[in-house]
C-alpha cells in the first residue's frame, strides 16, 4: 500500500444483495460477528438483511484483500453519541485500523469503500429519488432551478447530486442530521462554498434548519474545506454513486480503485 502526503487512496466495490452466493449466503453470514448477528436478527424485511450482509461481509473481503489479512479479523465497529449514529469505525487484529470504510445500499446495489482518507460512499436509486424531485428539503434553490430548466429527465442529475451530499455528510460523520437543502452539490466547489459553518444556518431564521451539535463534537464543518468529492459509476443504469473523501491536503492525488469482486464458489 502506498501511503504518500500527496496521494490518497480510495478502494470501491459493488456488488447485488445476496451476490454471488445467493441463495447459498451462509458464506456471507459466517463472516458477521457477534454484534452484527445481533443487529442482523432486529432487521424486519430479509431483502434488509441481505443488504446488511452483502455490505458487511463485501467490506470484509475487500479489506482483506489490500491488507492481507483474515476476513474474520475485520471489524466494523459502530459509534453511538446517545440514539445518534456516528461514522463508523474500521478494526483490524482487534485494533482501529488507519483506513476509514464506509458502506451504502440501496434496492438491489450495494457498495463499500476503503480509503487511507476518511471517506463516504453513497449510491441512490434515481426511481427512489423522483418524489423528492422539487422538494424544498432535499435540494438547495439553485438545485431546484437547474432540476427545472434541465433538458431531458433531470432526475439521474439531481440523483447524482443527492448522492453526493450523503457521501459528503457521511465522511464528515454527521450523515442527514445536516439538512441536505442546505447543500448545494451541484459541483465540489458548490458543495464546499454552501455548507454552514459553526453549526448554524446562514440563511434562514427556521430553527429547523439550525444544524445539530455534531456527534461527540467531531468538528466535522472545520474540515468541509479538505472535502472532495469523485462520482462513481455502480455499474448499473438506473443508479448514481458518489464518494467523498475528507482530510485531503491540497494538491494530493486522489487514486480511485474500482475492484471487481471475485467471483466466490458457492458452499
Ligand atoms: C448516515 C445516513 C445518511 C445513511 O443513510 P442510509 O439511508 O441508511 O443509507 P446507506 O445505505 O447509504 O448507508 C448505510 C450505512 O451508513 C453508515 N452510517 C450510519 N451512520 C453514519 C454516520 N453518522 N456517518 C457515516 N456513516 C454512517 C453505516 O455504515 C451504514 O451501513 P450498515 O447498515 O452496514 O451499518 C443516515 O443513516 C443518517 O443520516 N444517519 C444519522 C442520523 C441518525 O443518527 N439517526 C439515528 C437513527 S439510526
Amino acid at each position: 500500500m502506498d501511503i504518500t502526503a500527496q496521494t490518497r487512496t480510495a478502494w470501491v466495490r459493488w456488488v447485488d444483495p445476496g451476490q454471488p452466493v445467493r441463495p447459498f449466503g451462509t458464506r456471507d453470514f459466517r463472516l458477521l460477528d457477534i454484534a452484527e448477528r445481533a443487529r442482523w436478527r432486529r432487521i424486519p424485511r430479509r431483502i434488509d438483511r441481505e443488504r446488511f450482509t452483502t455490505g458487511r461481509a463485501t467490506l470484509k473481503r475487500l479489506v482483506s484483500e489490500i491488507l492481507d489479512v483474515p476476513a474474520s479479523t475485520v471489524a466494523v465497529v459502530e459509534q453511538w453519541f446517545g440514539d445518534r449514529r456516528g461514522r463508523p469505525q474500521l478494526w483490524v487484529g482487534g485494533r482501529p485500523s488507519e483506513l476509514s470504510m464506509s458502506i451504502t445500499h440501496s434496492a438491489s446495489r450495494v457498495g463499500v469503500a476503503v480509503s487511507d482518507a476518511r471517506c463516504g460512499i453513497d449510491v441512490q436509486d434515481v426511481a427512489a429519488v423522483v418524489p423528492v424531485l422539487h422538494s424544498g428539503f432535499a435540494f438547495a434553490p439553485g438545485e431546484l432551478q437547474a432540476i427545472r430548466t434541465l433538458d431531458g429527465s433531470p432526475e439521474a442529475q439531481a440523483t447524482l447530486w443527492w448522492t453526493r451530499k450523503e457521501a459528503a455528510l457521511k465522511a464528515l460523520g454527521v450523515g442527514l442530521l445536516h439538512p441536505p437543502h442546505l447543500l448545494d452539490a451541484r459541483s465540489e466547489e458548490s458543495l464546499r462554498a454552501t455548507v454552514p459553518w459553526g453549526g448554524e444556518d446562514p440563511v434562514t431564521d427556521n430553527p429547523d434548519d439550525i444544524v445539530p451539535e455534531s456527534p461527540a463534537g467531531f468538528g466535522w464543518a472545520k474540515e468541509w474545506d479538505t472535502l472532495r468529492i469523485r462520482d462513481l459509476d455502480p455499474g448499473s443504469p438506473g443508479y448514481r454513486a458518489s464518494l467523498a473523501l475528507v482530510g485531503v491536503p491540497e494538491g494530493a492525488l486522489i487514486e480511485l480503485r474500482e475492484v471487481a469482486a471475485p467471483v466466490l464458489e458457492l458452499v
